[in-house]
C-alpha cells in the first residue's frame, strides 16, 4: 500500500479519535490525537501557573515541554516530560482550559512542527481541528467530521461515565460548544472544513458504518488495498 496520510478534523466529541483509532488498526497506520498535545500543553500549563497573557512565561514554559506518543495496550498514551498523562488530560478541568491555550500561537508553532515531523515519511492517521488546513494541507484524504450536539454530549458523558467520572450533562455540553466557539472564531488556524475535505454527519451512524464509509474512501485512493 502506498504512503498515505489521512487528516480528520472536526468539532469537539465528534468521534474523531474513535474513526482515527479503527482506521489505524485496519490499515496498520500509527494514529496521533493532536488534541491530546494541546490537552498536555494546557496541563503544564495549569500545573506550572503560566500566565497566558504574559508572551514569556508562556515562551519558557514551552522549551520545558517535551511531549511524544507511546503504544501501551490500551492505545496510544500521551507523555508529558516522560509522565503518561494520558488519563489526567481527559478531565473536565483540562478541557475547560484547553480551547484558551490553543489560541497561542507559540503553543500552536510548537505543536504543528511536532506534528509535521511526525508525518515524515510514514504512513499516518492524524485528528484534530486543523490537519487539513494548516498541518497537512496537501493530505491524501481529508474527512471533516459533524454530529448533532446533543448526540455529542450524551457519547462524551458516556465516556466519561466508563471512567467513572460521574459529569453532569448540560456541563459537558456547554464546554463542547464553547470549546466550537473559541476554535472556530480563533485567528490562528481556526477550526474550518478544508475545501477539498469530504463532509461526513454521523449523528445517525454507528461508529463501524462510520469507518466502513472512510475505508471506501480510502480503497478508491489506493487500488491495492485489500480489506
Ligand atoms: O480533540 P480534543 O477535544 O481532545 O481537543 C482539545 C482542544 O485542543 C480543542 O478544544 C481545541 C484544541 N485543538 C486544536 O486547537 N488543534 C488541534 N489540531 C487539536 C486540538
Amino acid at each position: 500500500m502506498k504512503r498515505m496520510i489521512i487528516a480528520i478534523d472536526g468539532y469537539s466529541a465528534c468521534g474523531k479519535s474513535t474513526l482515527a483509532k479503527a482506521l489505524g488498526k485496519v490499515l496498520h497506520f500509527a494514529y496521533i490525537d493532536t488534541g491530546a498535545m494541546y490537552r498536555a500543553v494546557t496541563l503544564y500549563f495549569l500545573r506550572h501557573s503560566v500566565d497566558l497573557n504574559d508572551v514569556k512565561q508562556v515562551q519558557n514554559a514551552l522549551a520545558n515541554i517535551e511531549i511524544h506518543f507511546e503504544r501501551q495496550k490500551t492505545g496510544n498514551h500521551v507523555f508529558l516530560n516522560g509522565e503518561d498523562i494520558e488519563t489526567e488530560i481527559r478531565k473536565m478541568y483540562v478541557s475547560e482550559s484547553v480551547s484558551q491555550v490553543a489560541v497561542l500561537s507559540d503553543v500552536r508553532r510548537q505543536m504543528v512542527r511536532l506534528q509535521q515531523a511526525m508525518g515524515q515519511r510514514r504512513s499516518l492517521i492524524m485528528d484534530g481541528r486543523d490537519i487539513g488546513t494548516v498541518v497537512f494541507p496537501k493530505a491524501d484524504l481529508k474527512i471533516f467530521l459533524t454530529a448533532d450536539p446533543t448526540i455529542r454530549t450524551k457519547r462524551r458523558v458516556d465516556e466519561l461515565k466508563s471512567k467513572g467520572q460521574i459529569i453532569d450533562f448540560e456541563a459537558v455540553k456547554q464546554n463542547l460548544l464553547e470549546r466550537d466557539r473559541i476554535d472556530s472564531t480563533r485567528s490562528d488556524s481556526p477550526l474550518r472544513q478544508a475545501e477539498d475535505a469530504i463532509l461526513i454527519d454521523n449523528t445517525q451512524l454507528t461508529p463501524d458504518e462510520q469507518l466502513q464509509k472512510v475505508l471506501e474512501l480510502v480503497a478508491v485512493l489506493d487500488k491495492q488495498l485489500v480489506f
